[in-house]
């Protein structure tokens, strides 16, 4: 806690409220008790300038454009981290040991199997439902599942084997959703492969094919899945903390966050860049257009990929999946005309006055679906990459929201601006 303070003054009364100061300097006025002193409440409308919580786990700097989990720098973690490792750095604050990690993965192997009843629910689906439908219900499912084990306040052995759960069965649960989706058999998990390989094996081999699991391919997955596991306080992570907070147990919690990252301003980008692409490449590959209609506050079309609510230079993320993109098609001897597109767009984008003015840049998203194409992930499934790449980040909000002293159920305020009291009136007079 600072010592400094910031006053407020309406009405003609001044009242003083806290200054806090983050491991980065960061501040923040703490106006927890400004209704209570003066009958106000703040007005900040998708939250763009409001702390919900202290929190230990990502630094980012938008300006800088700087991304740390738990102090390492994101571009450090990416090369040189496995996905595991990153998971338990995150769930857990620090790099595990030999010990640790090798004991962390194998609950994940243990885990990695869902209950053979909930096959069924599968069957209920049309073969048409999107995988984040199918995510977000499975995910909360598996509560039903466990009745022993105390999900909404579990001791630290019980959290232990919730977050592997989590983890593991979050990749059989979406690998079994697309095999759902093409009317394939499910493929089990296998205890003889790592985290990713495992994942492409239950998505592409089937009892007539096998899948040649190739390195670079599981090298840029990796990186993806690093990339995404944690941003702070963003929409999906915000919803986890939210429901947590209400002390909803931990699978519920998550599910939620799998439903806020499906829309498109968040974790659905990645689906819509694609779309936005193509169209531009069926189009004859007019990238000014697209451009146009994004500037054209008459209309509510968005470039899909660009722009950030806390990043206002290059988005660290997309930086690394851009290089990412170029080396894994230059080895697997693909040719995608959308990363031209792409990579023209981006070139006018970092030019156009529009864009330079609001600092809007490509985001995490703008590339990953090149990758995900690549790598032979259906447009459905990229937003489920990110749901499975953003696991650990929204478990270790869930355990730090319920480990932290005060903290209180969320539950904003609003300003009603609706009509003034009136009596009711009855149909037939109306
Ligand atoms: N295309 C055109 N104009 C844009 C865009 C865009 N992609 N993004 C922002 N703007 C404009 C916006 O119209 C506004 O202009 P003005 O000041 O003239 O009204 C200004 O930039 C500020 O935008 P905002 O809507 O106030 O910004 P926000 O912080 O509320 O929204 C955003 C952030 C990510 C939702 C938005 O930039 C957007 O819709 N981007 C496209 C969707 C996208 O790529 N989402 C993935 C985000 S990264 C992954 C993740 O975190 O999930």
């Amino acid at each position: 806690m600072d010592q400094s303070s910031a006053k407020f003054i309406v009405d003609g009364n001044a009242y003083d409220l806290p200054v806090i100061t983050g491991t980065e300097g960061e501040k923040g006025v703490d106006i927890s008790k400004l209704r209570a002193q003066s009958n106000y409440v703040t007005f900040d409308q998708g939250f763009g300038n409001t702390s919900n919580c202290l929190s230990s786990i990502t630094f980012l700097d938008g300006e800088q454009g700087v991304l740390r989990y738990r102090g390492y720098p994101i571009e450090q973690l990416a090369e040189r981290s496995s996905f595991l490792e990153t998971a338990y750095l995150l769930i857990y604050g620090e790099l595990p040991n030999a010990e640790q990690l090798r004991s962390f993965s194998e609950a994940f192997t243990e885990n990695s199997m869902i209950h053979e009843d909930m096959k069924n629910l599968f069957n209920g689906y049309p073969s048409t439902a999107h995988p984040m439908a199918i995510l977000a219900s499975m995910v909360c499912s598996l509560e039903a599942y466990y009745p022993d084990i105390d999900t909404m306040n579990p001791n630290p052995e019980e959290f232990d084997q919730i977050a592997a759960q989590l983890m593991s069965k979050i990749r059989t649960i979406a690998a079994f959703a697309y095999k759902k989706s093409i009317g394939e058999p499910f493929v089990y998990p296998r205890h003889d492969l790592e985290y990713v390989p495992n994942f492409l094996n239950m998505m592409f081999s089937s009892p007539t094919r096998a899948y040649k699991i190739y390195d670079e391919v599981v090298k840029a997955v990796k990186v993806l899945l690093i990339l995404h596991a944690d941003h702070e306080q963003n929409c999906s992570t915000s919803t986890v903390r939210l429901v947590g907070s209400a002390q909803s147990n931990l699978f519920a919690s998550i599910s939620s966050g799998i439903c806020a990252l499906w829309g498109p301003l968040h974790g659905g980008a990645n689906e819509a860049v694609i779309d936005m692409l193509e169209a531009i490449h069926k189009g004859g590959g007019d990238v000014d257009h697209c451009l146009e209609r994004a500037k054209d506050k008459t209309n509510p079309f968005r470039l899909m990929g660009v722009g950030h609510r806390v990043y206002k230079s290059y988005d660290p993320r997309a930086k690394i999946i851009k290089e990412c993109a170029h080396d894994l098609l230059a080895k697997l001897g693909i040719h995608d005309p959308l990363l031209d597109i792409a990579m023209r767009l981006e070139e006018k984008v970092l030019k156009d006055s529009y864009f330079v003015d609001r600092n809007l840049y490509p985001n995490v998203d703008f590339y990953s679906g090149i990758i995900y194409k690549a790598v032979g992930i259906p447009r459905n499934m990229f937003t489920v990459m990110f749901a499975i790449g953003r696991m650990p980040g929204w478990i270790a909000h869930w355990r730090e929201m319920k480990d932290s002293p005060g903290t209180r159920i969320g539950r904003p305020r609003q300003i009603y601006v609706g009509p003034h009291k009136r009596d009711y009136v009855p149909i037939n007079k109306r």
